[in-house]
């Protein structure tokens, strides 16, 4: 594993500091938090029996556009299945702690771990290993619970410090859930940590490439769903067919993988095409991805995301393609719609 340093201490809901930040994450600082907690023994309890999390993910389900993804959510959806699956305490009061505090990530995480297992019913089949790895789909962002909930919440663009913070997720859940499972190679935990890496190695916290295909399933179902949901920095989610072409753009661009893509486009489709068989059209027919940036740049105004100051439009143009990019008044930082379309897909 290559080592790496956390930018942010990493803490437990009840406050206990696990490691503070700057500390480098070698397999042997993680083998001495991990003995720190061997004594720990955790009665587990099935997900869905617990709270009011069955209950809960059928009613999500049945909203659009999930009700045509699942339409027998008995069934289709592998409720069967995700009763199979048991968690520890720790983990459980993730969903107590969101459920009360972040609906978003509450819904978000249970609707990922239902429309993962979908997809790896059709993409690992021939494998046996991914059953046990599906729970990861639910905690994937247990590492939420160290980013502040102003930040989570927050209506404004992010700054660049609250940029850094909530990307520190990624490598909080992994430290977390190594110290919880007591194991550091687990696959929940390091899903924990890939869910934000790209196969062309753009994502973070590593910029390594993706390899994984279950991860990369999660990370679909991830991206997915964030653009479907309304969020508070934009209160207006994508519709289906836009957020399922900005997947495809983004495979388009390498990315993720196309077979994925194919999956999740054919639970889209009436007549249900097996993912092999399934055409992807990259043709740009949902409501444009200007009109969706209008409507983030209305409801933001415009704001530079480094400093929030008022933006100026600059039009260039190369190669006789009119290109616009923004100037902000106060700091001069330039930046793009691209740049603030990343930054929808950070928060997911
Ligand atoms: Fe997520
Ligand atoms: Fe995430």
């Amino acid at each position: 594993m290559k080592a790496f340093k956390l930018v942010c201490p990493v803490y437990t809901l009840d406050y206990k500091q696990l490691l503070p930040g700057g500390k480098e994450l070698t397999p042997e600082a993680l083998d001495e938090l991990i003995a720190s907690n061997k004594e720990a023994s955790y009665q587990s309890c099935p997900i869905l029996k617990y709270g009011t999390i069955h209950q809960d993910l059928r009613r999500f389900l049945q909203e659009n556009p999930y009700n045509i993804n699942f339409e027998k959510p008995d069934q289709a959806g592998g409720l069967a299945l995700m009763s199979k699956i048991d968690f520890i305490p720790p983990l459980l009061k993730f969903f107590d702690y969101f459920k009360e505090n972040d609906a978003y990530t509450y819904r978000h995480s249970l609707v990922v771990f239902a429309l993962s297992i979908l997809l790896a019913q059709d993409l690992l089949k021939e494998t046996e290993d991914w059953i046990v790895d599906v729970m990861a789909g639910t905690i994937h962002d247990f590492g939420k619970v160290n980013v502040p909930l102003k930040i989570l919440k927050k209506k404004e663009p992010l700054t660049r410090v609250d940029k850094i913070i909530l990307e520190h997720h990624a490598l909080a859940g992994f430290v977390l859930l190594s110290y919880f499972f007591q194991d550091h190679g687990k696959f929940a935990a390091w899903a924990a940590k890939e869910h934000h890496e790209r196969r062309d190695g753009s994502g973070y916290p590593l910029g390594i490439p993706m390899k994984d295909r279950m991860i990369e399933i999660i990370s679909v179902c991830d991206i997915y769903d964030a653009l479907l949901s309304p969020r508070p920095h934009r209160p207006i989610p994508y519709d289906n067919r836009t957020a399922l072409e900005e997947i495809t753009d983004m495979a388009e661009k390498g990315k993720i993988g196309w077979e994925v893509v194919q999956a999740l486009v054919s639970y889209s489709r009436k007549d249900r095409p097996a993912f092999q068989e399934c055409k992807v059209s990259v043709e740009k027919r949902g409501a444009s991805r200007a009109d969706d940036l209008r409507r983030i740049d209305a409801l933001r105004k415009m704001k530079c995301p480094n400093c929030h100051g008022t933006a100026r439009e600059i039009k260039t143009s190369r190669e006789e393609v009119e290109q616009i990019h923004y100037e902000c008044r106060s700091c001069g930082n330039t930046f793009s719609e691209d740049d603030l379309l990343n930054m929808e897909l950070d928060f997911s």
